[in-house]
C-alpha cells in the first residue's frame, strides 16, 4: 500500500542479499544449485514520481543509492542493474512517467551476497507498490533477471530467486523450489574485503570448461553429485558429512580457478576453529567465505578465528526457522 511522505504519495519495497551453499558457477553450466536467503541483511526502496539529477554512484552498505528511470531519464546518467529492471517494469506496465528511487543498502556490494539482485527486486517492488501494480512472483523474477543480465551477462537466475525467496530453495534450470531444511545449524559468513567481480569470474570459467571438455563433464557431474548429497542432508538434519560435502566443493571451485590464497587461509582459519566445513561463496576471485557450524557459541567462536584471519565482517545466519 503506497503511502505518503512530506505530502508526497511514495511506494516502498524491501529485497534481501543471498548465500549459495553450494552450486555457484556450475549452475550457470546445468547443474542445479542451493541457497539461503539473508533476511537481516536487507535492501529498502523508496519510490517516488519525477525527481532529477544523475544517480548517486553505485549501490554501496550503509549508504543511499538514487537513480531516476522511465521518461527523459537524465541523458547520460550511467545504467545499473536496479535500474534497467525499473526501466523494463515502466515499459511493461506502460507507464509514462519519470521515477525516482532511493536505496538503503545493509549488503556490501560485489561480495557474492547478491547486493545487486537485491536492490533490483526492491526498487522493482517499490515503483509497483507506488503504482498500486500487484507484481506475481514470476513477473517479479523476470524484471530482476533484466537487471541482472545487464550487470552481470547470462546470469543464472539464483540470486534473482534467492532476492525474493523467503526461505531456503533448490534452483535449478530457471526455477526455483523450496527446500526442506532439517538442520539446526549455523552459517558463519566472512568478507574477504576484495571485490568480486561476477562476469570476468563466469567468463573465466567458462574458457576453461570450453578448453577441456572431458574434464568439464567430470566436474559438473561430481558437482551435481555434491549438490544432490548435500539436499538429503540438510533435510537429514546431518552436519559433519554435509560440512565434508562443502570442502569437496571449495575443491572443485579452487580447480575452477575462483578461489584466492585469501579465500583458502578464511577457510583454513574456520576449519581450525571447529567449522564442519567451509568455502566461497558467490563468484570468487575475492568476496565471502561461507562455514557451517555448530549454533551458538560455536559459531561465534568461528566467526572470531575469521576476524582474526582477515576477515573484515562476519555474520552469522541460522540455518533453522526460516521458513522452507
Ligand atoms: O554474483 P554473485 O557473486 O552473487 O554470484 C553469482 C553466482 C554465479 O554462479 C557465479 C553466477 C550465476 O549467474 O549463477
Amino acid at each position: 500500500m503506497n503511502s505518503h511522505r512530506a505530502g508526497v504519495v511514495c511506494g516502498t519495497g524491501r529485497a534481501h542479499g543471498k548465500a549459495i551453499l553450494l552450486g555457484e558457477h556450475t549452475v550457470v553450466h546445468g547443474t542445479p544449485a542451493i541457497a539461503f536467503p539473508l533476511p537481516t541483511l536487507a535492501v529498502h526502496a523508496v519510490a517516488q514520481p519525477g525527481g532529477s539529477g544523475a544517480s548517486t554512484g553505485v549501490p554501496q552498505a550503509g549508504r543511499q543509492f538514487r537513480f531516476v528511470a522511465g521518461a527523459d531519464r537524465v541523458p547520460d546518467d550511467p545504467s545499473s542493474g536496479p535500474r534497467v529492471a525499473v526501466e523494463e517494469a515502466l515499459r511493461r506496465w506502460e507507464i509514462r512517467e519519470r521515477v525516482e528511487v532511493v536505496l538503503d543498502c545493509d549488503l556490501p556490494p560485489a561480495r557474492g551476497l547478491g547486493s545487486s539482485a537485491a536492490c533490483a527486486g526492491a526498487a522493482v517492488r517499490a515503483v509497483a507498490d507506488l503504482y498500486d501494480r500487484t507484481v506475481g512472483t514470476a513477473a517479479l523474477y523476470e524484471l530482476v533477471q533484466c537487471g541482472e543480465q545487464f550487470a552481470h551477462g547470462r546470469a543464472s537466475g539464483v540470486d534473482a530467486s534467492t532476492a525474493l525467496a523467503t526461505g531456503p530453495i533448490w534452483f535449478h534450470a530457471g526455477t526455483a523450489r523450496p527446500l526442506a531444511v532439517g538442520l539446526d545449524a549455523a552459517l558463519v559468513i566472512a568478507d574477504t574485503g576484495a571485490a568480486s567481480a561476477t562476469q570476468p569470474a563466469v567468463a573465466a570459467v567458462r574458457e576453461q570448461l570450453a578448453r577441456d571438455p572431458q574434464g568439464a563433464q567430470r566436474i559438473l557431474h561430481h558437482a551435481e553429485e555434491l549438490i544432490e548429497s548435500a539436499a538429503a542432508d540438510l533435510a537429514a538434519g546431518l552436519a559433519a558429512p554435509l560440512g565434508r560435502t562443502l570442502l569437496e566443493f571449495q575443491d572443485l571451485l579452487r580447480e575452477l580457478g575462483v578461489s584466492t590464497p585469501e579465500i583458502d587461509a578464511l577457510v583454513t582459519a574456520a576449519l581450525h576453529a571447529g567449522a564442519y566445513g567451509a568455502k566461497l561463496t558467490g563468484a570468487g576471485r575475492g568476496g565471502c567465505v561461507l562455514a557451517l557450524t555448530e549454533p551458538g557459541s560455536a559459531a561465534a567462536r568461528v566467526s572470531a578465528a575469521l576476524r582474526r584471519a582477515g576477515a573484515v565482517q562476519t555474520w552469522i545466519v541460522p540455518t533453522h526457522g526460516m521458513p522452507s
